[in-house]
Parts: structure tokens; C-alpha cells; sequence
């Protein structure tokens, strides 16, 4: 029994602000993921914010990213990058690596897999 019915009542804000500050730490710091790394600025400080902002609704809670920047679109944004299966498996490495990072259990995670690749691919636009 877990006693929480969506990802945000597992995690609540501050939980999911950890998880993406150790995404983007992860990120930032790992060889294998680096062809996505240097699609992003500089300074991970303010994607660490818009992505927690987004999960957050995402995962069942507050609508931040939309209140903030009035759509939940994710297609556009992506556009100008050139996201295959390979940088798709980088990012939800980092996720995977995130979630264990902080220390997430087995009933979140799963809960999390398919949602997660499915918005992933979403995302993807090209092979
Ligand atoms: C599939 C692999 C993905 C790659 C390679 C990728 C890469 C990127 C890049 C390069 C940016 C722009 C960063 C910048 O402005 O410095 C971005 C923005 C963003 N990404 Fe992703 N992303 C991926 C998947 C996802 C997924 C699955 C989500 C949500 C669950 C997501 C949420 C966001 C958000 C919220 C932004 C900020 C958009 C904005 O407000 O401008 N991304 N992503």
C-alpha cells in the first residue's frame, strides 16, 4: 500500500524540484548524455525551474508551467532541435538516474515508466 494515487502526491513541489535539479545535475555532468547537454544554454538554472514548473501539473498537481506561460504544448518548443531515439533514451536516462537519485521507490518509478517514455517519444521528431 502507497497511500498516494498520483506521482505529486508521492512527491509534492519540493520533491519534484529535487528531481529536476539531479536531472539537469545528471545532465550536466555525464559523457553519454552530452549530445544533449549541449543543446541547452549554459546555465541549467532556469530550465531546472521550467521543467519542475511543468511536471508538477504533469504528474497530477498544480498547474504552474500553464499558469506561467499559458500553454502546455511541449511540441513547439522542441522544434528547433533535433530529437531522435537517441537523444529520447538520453533524456529519460537522465530521469531514470534522477529518480533514483532521490531516492524514489519501485512504485513511483513504475508508475512513472510508461507516461514518461510515452511523452518522450511524443516529443521525438525525428527516427
Ligand atoms: C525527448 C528528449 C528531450 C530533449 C532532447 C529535450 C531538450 C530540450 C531543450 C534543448 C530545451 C531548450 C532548453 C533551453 O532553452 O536552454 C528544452 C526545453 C524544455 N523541455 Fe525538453 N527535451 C526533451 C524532452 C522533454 C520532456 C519529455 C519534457 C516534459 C516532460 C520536456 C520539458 C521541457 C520544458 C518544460 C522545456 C522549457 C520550454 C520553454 O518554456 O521554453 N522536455 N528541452
Amino acid at each position: 500500500m502507497s497511500g498516494y494515487n498520483t506521482p505529486f502526491e508521492a512527491l509534492g513541489e519540493e520533491g519534484i524540484r529535487q528531481l529536476t535539479n539531479a536531472f539537469y545535475d545528471y545532465m550536466d555532468s555525464a559523457p553519454e548524455v552530452a549530445s544533449i547537454r549541449a543543446m541547452h544554454g549554459k546555465d541549467l538554472t532556469p530550465m531546472k525551474e521550467r521543467l519542475a514548473d511543468y511536471l508538477t501539473g504533469w504528474m497530477g498537481g498544480p498547474q504552474r508551467y500553464a499558469e506561467k506561460y499559458g500553454s502546455v504544448c511541449m511540441t513547439s518548443p522542441h522544434k528547433p532541435y533535433a530529437i531522435g531515439t537517441d537523444e529520447r533514451d538520453q533524456w529519460l536516462l537522465c530521469m531514470d538516474k534522477a529518480l533514483e537519485q532521490i531516492g524514489a521507490d519501485d512504485e513511483l518509478k513504475h508508475m512513472l515508466k510508461k507516461p514518461m517514455f510515452a511523452i518522450a517519444d511524443m516529443i521525438r521528431n525525428r527516427e
